[in-house]
């Protein structure tokens, strides 16, 4: 496999455009008629007495998205899924059946919980038809969050959550319990993206569109076109959000309001930070306090722009495009888009701010630091990939082995100033970023999936800790998954 220059990209993705190596980015063709349910509001499913246990279904059904009928996939027909919420030391069952026309399989993001057996096990396939039982405890010591589930079945990953499998998977704990977080009024936000036909149903994207990673037009939270969140005058409303998109980046923005972060992808921070604005690329999680001081109103949650990067690109014209600021697609925006608004409803006696949250571990310096290359090349047969290391995924090859209970510093190297961001994530132990550019990261946080932009190296620290055996790391811009950008570390038992 040769590396290869933008330019070279630029021709080679053109003419691979039309070759016949389309075979796994087929749209699904499903031929059974949808179902016809009427929906939706994700129902909660709460763990009781220790157990959260409940019956998934993954498959197609028409369901309502904003003002339109269309046809989606669906666990148990919601989009979002159903929101599952445990606690520490919990066991999860659940009882999964696979009625879609293509193989799949459950991830669940962020969890810390062993990679193997039917917990959370990427290797695991479930074939079209069939049923597997997960089953797995949450560890005691497990930090609150928010966290997620989606199908990992690489080389449909995008296809599948583009299609709208997803759904929160909530982690209710210490962090719940500081009292003014308590008071304050939570809801949650699930980001999410869709290209439908004039008839509902998901468009196919074309060879460029999956080369970018598919976006899509029409905005939702929770399912819903610019819903209405409320506030009480003087009270705090917790907004815990999930970029549940495969490729679309959120520059999530209030009007009037700064947000306060409170916790990121792994838990909570040591204290609240006030932020005008929060970037989360796929796969991320944040959560942030909103004050209900300013004047009583209406005021619009907004996503601003973001430039991902381009590749250089043939335009829709015909034009070459290059570079940051020229990407194509139908996604580029330019202005501000509205995801939902924000009322101000009753008033309550002023709740300020927490003053602490939990602090956040200090990590040892390690003694191992790994680099990996994030690039494209050209791959025989295949057209355009996506590498780390100038690999693309192998799943009979450990790209990386690591011991048990050793902490590490991985350097997450963009090589091309000029080509795409990549949100890297690591599946089951969660790290800290330590550097961008060799710049220290203001404060310290849990990630599980981290922003490398074009031309940018991360450094982040990992603890492995409690679990052997292979799991894997990967872009999540997921269409870059499906397309080799993925690789398998195995954590091996300490002797
Ligand atoms: Cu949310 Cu391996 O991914
Ligand atoms: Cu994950
Ligand atoms: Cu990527």
């Amino acid at each position: 496999m040769s590396k290869i220059n933008r330019r070279q990209f630029f021709i080679l993705s053109a003419a691979s455009a039309v070759t016949a190596s389309m075979a796994s980015w087929a749209i699904v063709k499903d031929n059974k008629t949808p179902r016809q349910t009427k929906i939706l509001l994700s129902k909660l499913h709460q763990s009781s007495d220790g157990l959260l246990e409940l019956d998934l279904e993954a498959n197609l059904n028409r369901v309502n998205l904003g003002s339109q009928s269309a046809y989606l996939l669906t666990y148990n027909g919601q989009v979002p899924a159903p929101r599952l919420e445990a606690k520490a030391g919990d066991t999860v069952r659940i009882n999964f059946t696979n009625n879609l026309s293509q193989p799949t399989n459950l991830h669940y993001h962020g969890l810390h919980i062993p990679p193997t057996g039917n917990a959370d096990n990427a290797f695991l396939s479930i074939p079209p038809g069939e049923s597997l039982t997960y089953e797995f405890t949450i560890p005691k010591n497990h930090l609150s969050g928010t966290f997620w589930y989606h199908p990992h079945p690489h080389g449909y990953v995008a296809e599948q959550l583009f299609g709208g499998l997803a759904g929160l998977f909530i982690v209710r704990g210490e962090l719940d319990e500081i009292p003014e977080i308590k008071a304050a009024k939570e809801e949650f936000i699930v980001l999410k993206d869709f290209a439908l036909d004039a008839s509902g149903r998901i468009q196919s994207p074309n060879h460029m569109e999956i080369m970018m990673g598919r976006e899509g037009q029409l905005l939702t939270v929770n399912g819903q076109v610019n819903p209405n969140f409320t506030i009480p005058k003087g009270g705090l409303l917790r907004l815990r959000i999930l970029n549940a998109s495969p490729s679309r980046f959120y520059r999530v923005s209030l009007e009037n309001h700064p947000l306060y972060l409170i916790a990121t992808d792994g838990g909570a921070i040591d204290a609240p930070i006030e932020l005008q604005e929060l970037l989360l690329a796929p796969g991320e999680r944040a959560e942030v306090l909103v004050r209900g001081d300013r004047e009583p109103g209406q005021y619009q949650l907004l996503t601003l722009p973001y430039d991902r990067g381009g590749m250089g690109m043939m335009g829709r014209g015909g034009h070459m495009m290059r570079g940051r600021g020229h990407r194509m697609g139908r996604s580029f925006q330019t202005n501000p888009q509205v995801l939902a608004t924000l009322s101000y409803q009753d008033s309550v006696a002023t709740l300020p701010l927490p003053q602490q949250l939990l602090p956040v571990e200090t990590l040892p310096e390690p003694k191992t630091v790994r680099r990996f290359e994030l690039s494209m090349a050209m791959a025989p047969r295949m057209g355009m990939v996506f590498t780390f290391n100038g690999q693309t995924f192998d799943p009979e090859r450990v790209d990386t082995e690591v011991k048990l209970n050793t902490v590490e510093d991985w350097e997450l190297i963009n090589v091309d100033p000029d080509l795409m961001d990549h949100p890297i994530h690591l599946h089951l132990n969660r790290f800290q970023v330590v550097s961008r550019d060799g710049q220290s990261e203001p404060y310290r946080a849990w990630k599980d999936t981290v922003l490398v932009r074009g031309g940018e190296t991360v450094r982040i620290r990992i603890p492995f800790r409690d679990f052997a055996g292979k799991t894997v790391y990967h872009c999540h811009i997921l269409d870059h998954e499906d397309l080799g950008m993925m690789g398998i570390v195995e954590i091996e038992p300490a002797a």
